[in-house]
């Protein structure tokens, strides 16, 4: 009898999990927000399949000058290039662009609880702080965000801890949508990137590092020029016991360990080996020579995109294609299972 060959089963390729992030369009980053979160995109984008927004729809839930908008938009979608996201590799885009956003978040809405919202803690905190502009948006903010992750199917979304509470409602929203109609959304995980990013104000180190704080000697903004940085990095607060190693106390030279070990891969134990018998002085110096070169080349990514604005809108206007598509796969199935006639 003649033998029946199968032939192996070609092995699968196993399917990429997907990642999604966006950030408010709302300043210039500092250091901080590049060592916790951007310089991990690029390596997540290495990694995952992806997707990148400038989240400008989520921006004008506090008061913006157009003109100041329109500029920061672009300013962002260009950092996005600069740090070396490729939009071959990751679809980079600008969210208000994807109508399928506003979408998805006004549907959203109607299976979202007054309640729910209502324990938002940047909610509480931002409607003290913007007391006279208590919006319907500030308060829906956390489904239009939801809109944006669960729009792409995203397995992974990188979020600091300001935003655990946001993407724990995302998760909820899903889940019950899902409950409601059959599987519809991925139910979204926290993606925890690397500790030790955690970078604090360099004159109130027992603060979170912050763009928005009216002390400019406080952050390195990712676009300081390097006399600058080295300047904001020497006028440090840091203590009179005069060792560079971490310990209680301490808050300032922790602070400038942790950015020093982000930028040099250097550990603790390390840092302290080399900089035994130094004064802080001579640490400032590293750390700050550490921060020029590490922001260097996004820097002057960032001025070359910078001057080609043109080239700047048709990467954001690809990418807004690139994410329609696959906006819109799941807003129609969402529609259908809601009942809409679709055209
Ligand atoms: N709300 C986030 C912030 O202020 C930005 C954001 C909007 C976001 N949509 C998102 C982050 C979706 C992750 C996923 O930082």
């Amino acid at each position: 009898m003649e033998e029946i060959k199968v032939a192996p089963e070609a092995p699968k390729p196993e399917k990429k999990k997907t990642i999604l992030s966006c950030i408010q369009p709302s300043g210039i980053p500092t250091l901080g927000n590049y060592l916790g979160a951007l310089k991990n995109w690029k390596l997540l984008a290495d990694e995952f399949d992806s997707a990148f927004a400038v989240a400008d729809l989520h921006a004008i839930t506090v008061r913006q000058d157009p003109q100041k908008l329109r500029k920061q938009i672009m300013e962002v979608f260009a950092l996005l290039l600069a740090i070396g996201l490729d939009p071959e590799k990751s679809i980079i885009f600008i969210q208000s662009q994807v109508p399928a956003h506003s979408q998805l978040a006004w549907i959203l809405n109607c299976y979202t609880q007054f309640g729910e919202m209502s324990r938002m803690t940047q909610f509480k905190d931002k409607s003290q702080s913007h007391a006279d502009n208590v919006n319907v948006g500030l308060f829906a903010y956390p489904v239009l965000m939801a809109a944006d992750i669960l729009l792409y199917q995203a397995d992974l979304v990188p979020v600091g801890a300001d935003q655990k509470q946001h993407l724990e409602i995302a998760r909820d929203i899903g889940n019950r949508f899902n409950g409601i109609y059959g599987k519809t959304f991925t139910i979204p995980e926290p993606y925890i990137g690397k500790s030790g990013a955690r970078v604090m104000s360099l004159q109130d180190p027992m603060k979170k590092m912050s763009k928005s704080d009216p002390n400019p000697k406080s952050f390195v903004s990712v676009f300081d020029q390097p006399e600058t940085i080295m300047k904001k990095i020497r006028s440090a607060v840091t203590d009179s016991e005069g060792g560079v190693y971490y310990g209680e106390g301490k808050d300032g030279i922790n602070n400038l360990m942790g950015i020093y070990s982000c930028c040099t891969g250097l550990d603790y134990d390390q840092i302290t080996a080399d900089f035994s018998g130094k004064g802080y002085g001579d640490f400032k110096n590293a750390v700050g020579e550490a921060v020029v070169e590490e922001l260097r080349p996004v820097r002057e990514r960032y001025e070359m995109f910078m001057k080609d604005q043109a080239y700047l809108k048709e990467m954001a206007a690809k990418g807004a294609e690139s994410a329609s598509r696959i906006a819109n796969r799941t807003l129609t199935k969402v529609m259908k299972k809601c009942g809409f006639v679709l055209p």
